[in-house]
C-alpha cells in the first residue's frame, strides 16, 4: 500500500499511545518507511526506544536536540514526508495544531509540512464532546486536515462511547486514500459482492464458495480513488470496508431489489457477485425430516440481476457496466456469450480450475474482454491489484 512512502507518525499522549507500535510496524509491512515523533507526554506510556527499534530511525522528541537539529531537522522531517498521521491525537495536541501553536517537535513539525495531515483523536468521549475539543476538530477540518473518526467502544478509563483509536487497518486505510490521486471524486459505484443463500429451509441453503473478495477489494479501491461506492454483498465474513455504504443482503432476490434499488444514478457498477442461478421453488417454513432414501428438490430460476441492468441502460448518461464470469470450461467463449447476452462494457473472466484464482484466495488471474473481442490477459495479481487494472479501464471509458 505504502511502496516508497514516507509516513511521519506523531505520537502524542494518551493511553491509546502504545497502539503506535503496532501502528508502526503495519505502516512498515506495507512497504512505508516510518519515522516517528513522540511529544512529552506520549513518552510516559511508550518508551522513544520501543518505537526507535520498531521504526529503524531515531524517534525525534526534543526540538532543541543538539544532534538531530544541527540540520534543522524539524524542517527536513516535514519536507521529506508524503503523509503525516498524528496517532493517537489528543485534545491537546489537536488545540494546539487548531491554534497554529508550535512548541515542541510534533506541533512545529505540523506547521512546517505541506504533506496531507491525518489526525486521528483518542481520548475519553467527555473530554472529545466537550465544545472545545469539537472547535478545535472543525477549525482542523476548515484548515485541509482530515480527522479520522474515533470508534466506539469500552475506552481504558471504564467509560463506554466514543473515543477509541480505530485499529491499524482503518487507520492505514485512511491514510491510503490521502495518497491516492482521487482520479474518481464525484463519480458513483455500486459493487455487488459474494454468495447468495438460497434457504431449502429455515436452516439450510444452496450456495457456493464466493468469499466476496474481489468484490469488496474493488470497493476499496474505488474509494481509494475518491468514489462514493455502494456495496451491496451476499453473506461474506469480510468486515464492512470503512466510509463504504455496505448493503447486506441473503438471497439472489434480496440481491435484486438492493442492486435494482441503489442502480440509479450510478456511474458504474460492478457485479462481482456468485449470484445463485436457482432457489429452491419452496422454502420450508420448518426443518425438513430425513425419510426416504432419495429426495428432490424443485428449483426455479433466479433472475438475472445483470442481465436486467443490461436491459434498462439509461439513456443519455454514461454508466459502465461491468460483469464477472467464473468458468470451469470454455472461459473465452462463455464469457464472451454474457458479454453480448447482457450488453455489458466489459467482462473480467476467471478459470475456477486454476489455482491461486477464482473463490477464496487473495490473488486473481483474469482476462479482460470487450465488445470488440479484444481480450486483455491480467497475470496473477492480488484481487486489490486486479481491482485497480478493472477501476482504470472503468476511468477510461468514463473519460
Ligand atoms: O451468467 P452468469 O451467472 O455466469 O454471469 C455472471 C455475471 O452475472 C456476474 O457478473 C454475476 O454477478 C451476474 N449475475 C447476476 N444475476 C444472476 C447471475 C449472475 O447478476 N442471477
Amino acid at each position: 500500500m505504502f511502496n516508497g512512502k514516507s509516513i511521519l507518525l506523531g505520537v502524542s499522549g494518551g493511553i491509546a499511545a502504545y497502539k503506535a507500535a503496532e501502528l508502526a510496524r503495519s505502516f512498515i509491512r506495507e512497504g512505508a518507511g516510518v519515522q516517528v515523533v513522540m511529544t512529552a507526554g506520549a513518552q510516559r506510556f511508550i518508551t522513544p526506544l520501543t518505537l526507535q527499534v520498531l521504526s529503524e530511525q531515531p524517534v525525534a522528541t526534543d526540538l532543541f536536540d543538539p544532534g538531530l537539529e544541527s540540520q534543522i531537522g524539524h524542517i527536513q522531517m516535514a519536507r521529506a514526508a508524503h503523509l503525516v498521521v498524528v496517532a493517537p491525537a489528543t485534545a491537546n495536541v489537536l488545540a494546539k495544531a487548531a491554534a497554529g501553536l508550535a512548541d515542541d517537535y510534533l506541533t512545529t513539525v505540523l506547521l512546517a509540512t505541506t504533506a496531507p495531515v491525518l489526525f486521528c483523536p483518542a481520548m475519553n468521549t467527555r473530554m472529545l464532546e466537550h465544545p472545545a475539543t469539537r472547535r478545535s476538530l472543525e477549525t482542523l477540518r476548515q484548515l485541509g486536515y482530515s480527522v479520522l473518526e474515533p470508534d466506539a467502544g469500552q475506552l481504558a478509563c471504564g467509560e463506554e462511547g466514543a473515543g477509541r483509536l480505530p485499529d491499524p487497518p482503518v487507520i492505514l486505510e485512511a491514510a491510503c486514500r490521502l495518497l491516492t490521486p482521487p482520479s474518481l471524486q464525484g463519480r458513483r459505484f455500486l459493487v455487488s459482492a459474494g454468495p447468495t443463500w438460497e434457504p431449502l429451509d429455515p436452516v439450510r441453503f444452496i450456495t457456493n464458495p464466493s468469499s466476496g473478495k474481489m468484490g469488496f477489494a474493488l470497493a476499496r479501491m474505488a474509494a481509494r480513488r475518491g468514489a462514493e461506492v455502494t456495496l451491496v454483498s451476499g453473506p461474506s465474513s469480510l468486515a464492512s470496508p470503512t466510509g463504504i455504504s455496505t448493503v447486506r443482503v441473503r438471497t439472489a432476490l434480496d440481491m435484486e431489489q438492493a442492486v435494482l434499488e441503489h442502480a440509479r444514478n450510478m456511474d458504474a457498477i460492478i457485479m462481482t457477485a456468485a449470484v445463485g442461478d436457482y432457489r429452491p421453488a419452496h422454502a420450508a417454513s420448518q426443518k425438513i425430516k430425513k425419510s426416504s432414501d432419495t429426495m428432490t428438490i424443485p428449483l426455479i430460476r433466479n433472475p438475472d440481476i445483470l442481465a436486467s441492468l443490461g436491459k434498462s441502460r439509461p439513456h443519455g448518461v454514461r454508466q459502465v457496466l461491468v460483469g464477472f464470469a467464473a468458468e470451469t470450461e470454455h472461459l473465452i467463449e462463455n464469457a464472451r456469450e454474457k458479454l453480448i447476452q447482457k450488453n455489458l462494457d466489459f467482462i473480467v473472466a476467471n478459470n475456477l480450475g486454476e489455482s491461486g484464482s477464482g473463490f477464496g484466495v487473495d490473488t486473481n488471474r483474469v482476462k479482460i474482454i470487450d465488445p470488440t473481442g479484444a481480450i486483455e490477459e491480467l497475470p496473477m495479481l492480488t484481487k486489490d491489484e486486479v481491482a485497480a487494472r478493472i477501476l482504470d479501464r472503468v476511468e477510461s471509458i468514463l473519460s
